[in-house]
């Protein structure tokens, strides 16, 4: 049977272990896909040379040396970031060729129009290592999960915040030191604020909501909030409190609106989610059918990864042997019912927070506080007021019970204004039922 050939553009982390992978299952690969999986050629700009035992892949600088190349079946791109990463997929798929990316800035913010345009040519995008690194979530949504209406997703979704966050717990490392730890093992976005923003995670809810509810998003319309200001005294309140902090995708399906955020939230310590470590993943999904679900696995690393790339080149290389490319949707619905839906503005949200206030150590600085709380609607389920720190100021940490968003950010607005309160005052959400679908 014809030989599978694959091109693979970028050999950086991701792409030097898909080459890898492919190299090592080689006959494992043959087996099950009936054929050999050949990797043909690698552009990098970067590399002079490849290691000693790709001596029969051809090195070049010039993408299109793979995508001009009739005998190159696949092309993955595993450059990142937009363009030209863009360009060489729209070159690659109007040569013919199926594609395989990692690449979820990408998919999230362009995916629509690299989807229609592989859909007038005939070929495949794969892009199952774009979400949760070696965690097989694409898959299961287009498969595993097909029979289901998704009720909610909700899940950890960057391996490098969730390491930081868990070495900040666990060992009290400081948020700069855990970074480097984390770019160092090749985590780490090239630019990691978009881990620790939530922007990576956020790429990464706009394509599972996407496929999930078959639904037109961008990325504008995911409300997102990252993990740089949380400081180790929240995490010491949050155990005392009996919870974790999570940089947590929630997305909930109310029918005719959805909610799509990103935030650090406290999840209580016997959850599923707070158990998750280092650099590992964890996405629920309700479906209607099946209830509750949970992926786990490594969602970032060159291996784990080079894994997921390797699932769909395979995929592909069957679909090419059976000629039954297209057989399923890329996006799992059919392009033209994938529509757009309202998403839910943050200030209808309702749920638990906590507050954490810098006030003066002064009478009637409380009964100022829940006053202006009790005034929104607000009713406090805890205070904790620990010993005084510099400039007379001390941490007054609130945790309340279910609030509307919107009363609480003109709350928290009165209460910073107050001049016993000297720094902002630090929001947390709470995980509810509500939050869980
Ligand atoms: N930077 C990402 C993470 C890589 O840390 O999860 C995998 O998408």
């Amino acid at each position: 049977m014809k030989d599978i050939n694959v091109g693979l553009i970028g050999f950086g982390t991701v792409g030097s272990g898909t080459a890898q992978v492919i190299y090592d299952q080689a006959e494992r690969l043959r087996k099950k896909v009936g054929s050999s999986i050949i990797l043909k050629k690698v552009a990098d700009i970067k590399i002079d040379s490849l290691p000693a035992h790709f001596s029969d892949v051809v090195l070049t600088k010039d993408v299109s040396d793979i995508i001009n190349d009739p005998e190159i079946d696949i092309v993955v791109e595993l450059i990142g970031g937009i363009e030209p990463a863009r360009t060489f997929i729209l070159k690659a798929i109007n040569a013919g060729k199926n594609v395989v990316t990692a690449n979820k800035a990408l998919i999230s913010q362009h995916g629509l129009e690299i989807f229609e345009a592989a859909a007038k040519k005939g070929v495949e995008v794969g892009f199952e290592a774009s979400v949760g690194g070696g965690i097989p979530v694409i898959k299961s949504l287009k498969e595993g999960l097909v029979a289901n209406r998704i009720m909610s997703i909700m899940g950890i979704m960057n391996g490098t915040a969730n390491y930081i966050l868990n070495k900040m717990t666990d060992e009290g490392v400081p948020f700069a030191e855990v970074l480097k730890e984390a770019q160092a093992k090749g985590y780490a976005e090239a630019d990691p604020t978009y881990d620790v923003e939530g922007i990576d995670t956020a790429h990464k809810l706009v394509i599972l909501m996407t496929m999930a509810y078959g639904m037109k998003i961008t990325l504008d319309q995911v409300s997102i909030e990252g993990i740089s200001n949380i400081e180790p005294i929240d995490i010491e309140f949050a155990r005392e409190f009996g919870y974790r902090i999570k940089l947590l995708a929630i997305s909930v399906n109310h029918g005719e609106h959805v909610e799509a955020r990103v935030h650090p939230t406290m999840v209580p310590e016997k959850h599923m989610l707070a158990n998750i470590g280092g650099a590992y993943n964890g996405i629920h999904f309700t479906g209607d059918m099946v209830g509750n679900v949970l992926l786990y696995g490594l969602g970032a690393g060159m291996m784990p990864t080079g894994s997921a790339v390797v699932a769909d080149i395979v995929d592909i290389a069957r679909n090419v042997i059976c000629g039954s490319i297209g057989r399923v949707p890329c996006l799992s619905y059919h392009p033209e019912h994938i529509t757009p839906r309202r998403v839910t503005s943050m200030e209808d949200l309702s749920g638990p927070y906590y507050f954490r206030m810098s006030a003066m150590d002064k009478p009637k600085v409380l009964s100022k506080i829940s006053g202006i709380l009790g005034d929104h609607n607000i009713s406090i389920e805890s205070v904790i007021q620990k010993g005084r720190q510099k400039k007379g100021t001390v941490p007054v940490v609130i945790r309340t019970y279910e609030a509307q968003e919107s009363a609480v950010k003109h709350a928290l607005a009165e209460i910073d204004a107050l001049d016993i309160v000297s720094d902002k005052t630090v929001k947390i959400r709470i995980l509810s039922d509500a939050d869980e679908g």
